[in-house]
């Protein structure tokens, strides 16, 4: 489904991510971990096209997108969920999802919408309500629908549990789980390593803008990995 291949990012001059080759296969999770500065979501961003690449490949379904503009990006399937959540504060729930549909049709917006209210029911009860009043669970629920808009085969998530409490946490991933279990592939970047080792297939650990270990998480949580490595 996607392939990286050597990916290097960074801003202008400076390199803040080099090296980093993954494969993801339909339907499979993975979690990217390492401490703050690591380069995750400057990866992530240069996945979708919002940061500078500066080497290596990006396949999708067999299509180098290496050089596509983002919005090309999402067309073809890859979707993201920012860290900080980025909803519009003064827009109403309904207002922010049409705002992920922007580059649908009417038809598609509506099917896209519909499905978020049955992912996330909250988020029907509140469609007329501003966003910016939601609780953080919920305006994260609404950053995941957002993504979902454009149905994704591919879901890029940054930080889902940040300040969020363990109920909300789980209630985020149980949708998470829901959506992989109907082959949506997930990469997922976590500060909660339990749940990021958890819900990911694959693991990767990232430190100063390079890998420091891969492997599957069986192995990472057997060999207690992040605790070895990050302590
Ligand atoms: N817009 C930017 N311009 C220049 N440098 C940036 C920019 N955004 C991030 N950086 C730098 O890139 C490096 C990696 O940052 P990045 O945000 O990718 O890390 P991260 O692993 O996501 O960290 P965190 O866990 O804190 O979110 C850092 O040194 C950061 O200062
Ligand atoms: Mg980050």
């Amino acid at each position: 489904m996607l392939k990286v291949l050597n990916l290097n990012c960074g801003y202008g001059e400076s390199s803040v991510l080099r090296g980093l080759s993954f494969e993801l296969k339909e339907g499979e999770v993975l979690s990217l971990i390492g401490p703050n500065g690591a380069g995750k979501t400057s990866g992530l961003l240069c996945l979708m096209g919002l940061v500078d690449c500066h080497g290596g490949d990006i396949f999708f379904k067999d299509k180098n997108i290496t050089s596509l503009p983002s919005d090309k990006r999402i067309l073809e399937g890859l979707a993201v969920v920012p860290e900080g959540r980025r909803i519009f504060p003064n827009l109403t729930v309904f207002e922010n999802l049409m705002a992920g549909g922007h580059i649908l049709t009417s038809e598609e917006c509506e099917k896209g919408i519909l499905k978020s209210y049955e992912y996330f029911p909250i988020l029907k009860e509140r469609k007329n309500q501003k966003a910016g009043l939601l609780s953080g669970g919920e305006q994260q629920m609404l950053a995941v629908s957002r993504g979902l808009m454009v149905n994704p085969k591919v879901l890029v998530v940054d930080e889902i549990s940040l300040g969020l409490m363990p109920k909300m946490v789980d209630e985020c991933y149980k949708v998470l789980k829901k959506l992989k279990d109907e082959g949506l592939s997930i990469i997922l970047v976590e500060q909660n390593t339990e749940k990021a080792l958890e819900f990911g297939d694959k693991i990767i650990m990232l430190e100063a803008g390079q890998i420091v270990w891969e492997g599957d998480s069986v192995t990472a949580t057997k060999e207690n990995i992040v605790q070895k490595i990050f302590t």
